[in-house]
């Protein structure tokens, strides 16, 4: 059987994928986020993950305007880094897990979860950058990697209600894989950040830190909020934190945080770092 051995939740800005790329860690505007990342990467190193399940948001990279999946769930054995205007990210390309990501596939539209199966999908900073925040600049990433792609940036995006019993359902087929890999599931975007608009700017740190100690203690609570208090609270982009509750849904009931980091800004974000354990 496979297992879920623990979940990282991560904003996942372009810049820091360009500081990473332009090796611009240690410049005083980085140095100070940089340094609040190294637990995660060393966490990371020692769980050694066999796969990783990345709940992430495309930003009009791999779909437009012309199709607009809700969950997208990547069965192929390989995604390219996209090209997001200055040429795609030269960071590894992701190897999949089409095995297991079919066997998801299988289990969560079974289970009744309307995913979309995509063969083809180039990923964009939603998925490279928490790679890179997590592993570093390897020759090749670590370990495999199966995109699910949510939709977050088209009214309307899934309730973060939804988003949870998602994980919670991921967890249940991880644990009918017949195979002994050992799992990570990562939630992505957020914390709070607008990038348009007349609030663009905007970032709401008290709740970004209320948002994790309910995620982590009562996330069938923080399940409940709607849209309307992520986007007056935590901005328009803020609403990526659903992506957030599907990792939390795929780790127990109760967990165990292992780290916790928080950075404002970088860029435009109030920016968020988790690892947990199932307790
Ligand atoms: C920024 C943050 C994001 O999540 C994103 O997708 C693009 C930009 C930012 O803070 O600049
Ligand atoms: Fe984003």
């Amino acid at each position: 059987m496979a297992e879920i051995v623990g979940g990282v939740a991560t904003s996942h800005v372009p810049a820091i994928g360009a500081a990473i790329d332009h090796g611009k860690q240690a410049e005083p505007y980085w140095a100070p986020y940089f340094e609040k990342i190294e637990p995660a990467r060393a966490w990371m190193a020692e769980v050694d993950p066999d796969v990783c399940i990345v709940a992430y948001n495309d930003h009009a990279s791999a779909f437009s305007l012309e199709l607009i999946p809700t969950f997208a769930l990547g069965v192929a054995p390989e995604f390219p880094p996209a090209d997001e205007g200055y040429g795609p990210r030269r960071v590894p390309v992701v190897q999949g897990h089409p095995e297991l990501a079919w066997h998801l596939a299988e289990s969560l539209i079974l289970d009744e979860f309307d995913i979309t199966i995509v063969n083809e999908m180039p990923v964009d900073h939603g998925l490279t950058v928490p790679l890179s925040i997590t592993c570093g600049e390897p020759e090749a990433w670590p370990c495999k990697v199966i995109p699910l792609c949510v939709n977050v940036i088209q009214y309307p995006a899934p309730t973060g209600h939804r988003c949870h019993e998602l994980g919670k359902a991921i967890r249940r087929a991880v644990q009918q894989f017949d195979g002994d890999e050992r799992v990570v599931v990562f939630g992505t975007g957020g914390m709070s950040h607008q990038l348009q608009g007349e609030r663009a700017g905007l970032t709401n740190v008290d709740f970004d830190l209320a948002f994790m100690d309910t995620l982590i203690d009562d996330p069938e609570a923080q399940a409940l909020v709607p849209h309307t208090e992520y986007m007056r609270e935590a901005g328009s982009e803020g609403i990526e934190l659903v992506m957030w509750m599907i990792m939390r849904g795929a780790l127990s009931p109760r967990v165990k945080e292992v780290y916790r980091g928080h950075h404002v800004p970088t860029s435009n974000t109030s920016n968020g770092l988790l690892v947990l354990e199932n307790a």
